[in-house]
């Protein structure tokens, strides 16, 4: 198993890489790229601790190797957010990063499944499509926005909020991944039950999640190490399907006679990515609204990532 790390050296990318040097399987072997020339620093530094993982760092030249044989990469690459901004504000400078990302997917692993972070992923997820689309190796099937971090939050908020097992918590997430488009589904936690106030409450919470790490960072950034366990999570959500066995985890992914051309839905999982797309279920009138209101802004966030591509 081959992992690569595109954006290796930021933020996200050292805690992620933490987790996967202690958490991949025996045997794998893990490409840390990042144009930061800290890069290789990363690498020596994990690849002093003891685990049967095998650890490189490439470079801004260094594309190519780093991404040649994965079965999966994973793309936080990219500007955070600071105060005052949503991910909206990131595209114009993330749109061409990822963009360059995708080519070299294309180039040297087509059939990698890849998980992309950087914001905003309402568009971004789009732009890789469309960069696939155009070189003809497409695969709906092998390309996730990563939404996991809306699920673990949702996890933690609902276990503190109603006093239970945080092992034991599923939240169910839907929509996009920026403030209205993220539609936590609050009605089908099982285990617990909410007031229309707490629904009214806990929502945006969950929404806004990202913006108290960036308020509280101060300018420092947004969501790094909460971030690198949900993508860590997500990504070995992948590896267990790769490797064939049943998982199913929420990302948000193209998808066909939806809500909207992607949206994050709970999906089956297996050695070709994306073996069914799963229904979300009944949702509560409060969410049904949710979702109606929230649909203009998600399908326009969408439209911005293609028409990057193809405009
Ligand atoms: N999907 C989510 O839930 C979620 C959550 C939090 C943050 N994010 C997004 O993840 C991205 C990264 O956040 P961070 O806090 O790690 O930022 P960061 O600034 O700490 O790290 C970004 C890294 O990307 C690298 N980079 C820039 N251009 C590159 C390129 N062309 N190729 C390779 N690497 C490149 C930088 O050198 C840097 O090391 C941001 O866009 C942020 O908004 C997504």
């Amino acid at each position: 198993m081959k992992v690569a790390v595109l954006g290796a050296a930021g933020g996200i990318g050292q805690a992620l890489s933490l987790l996967l040097k202690t958490q991949l399987p025996a045997g794998s072997e893990l490409a840390l790229y990042d144009v930061a020339p800290v890069v290789p620093g990363v690498a020596v530094d994990l690849s002093h601790i003891p685990t049967a993982v095998d650890v490189k760092g490439y470079g801004a030249d260094d594309l190519a190797p780093a991404l040649s044989g994965a079965d999966i990469v994973i793309i936080p690459a990219g500007m955070p957010r600071k105060p005052g901004m949503d991910r909206a504000d990131l595209f114009a400078v993330n749109a061409g990063i990822v963009k360059t990302l995708a080519e070299g997917i294309v180039a040297n692993c087509p059939k990698a499944l890849v998980g992309v972070i950087t914001n905003p992923v309402n568009g971004t997820v789009p732009i890789v499509a469309e960069v696939f689309k155009k070189a003809g190796t497409y695969d709906k099937n092998r390309v996730f926005g990563v939404t996991t971090l809306d699920v673990i939050r949702s996890e933690a908020f609902v276990a503190e909020l109603k006093g239970l097992d945080v092992s034991q918590v599923k939240v169910p997430v839907i929509g996009g991944h920026s403030g209205t488009t993220i539609l936590p589904l609050l009605s089908q936690v099982e285990g617990a039950s909410f007031t229309d106030e707490e629904v009214a409450s806990l929502t945006p919470r969950i929404q806004n999640a990202g913006t108290e790490v960036v308020e509280a960072k101060a300018g420092g950034g947004s969501a790094t190490l909460s971030m690198g366990q949900a993508a860590a999570r997500f990504c070995l959500s992948l590896v267990k399907g790769l490797q064939g066995e049943e998982v199913v985890d929420y990302a948000y992914v193209d998808i066909e006679n939806g809500d909207a051309p992607y949206f994050a839905h709970p999906v089956r999982l297996g050695k070709d990515g994306i073996v069914e797309i799963l229904p979300y279920g009944e949702l509560s009138a409060f969410e049904q609204k949710a979702k109606d209101d929230m649909l203009a802004t998600l399908n326009k966030d969408i439209q911005e990532g293609v028409d990057f591509i193809n405009g």
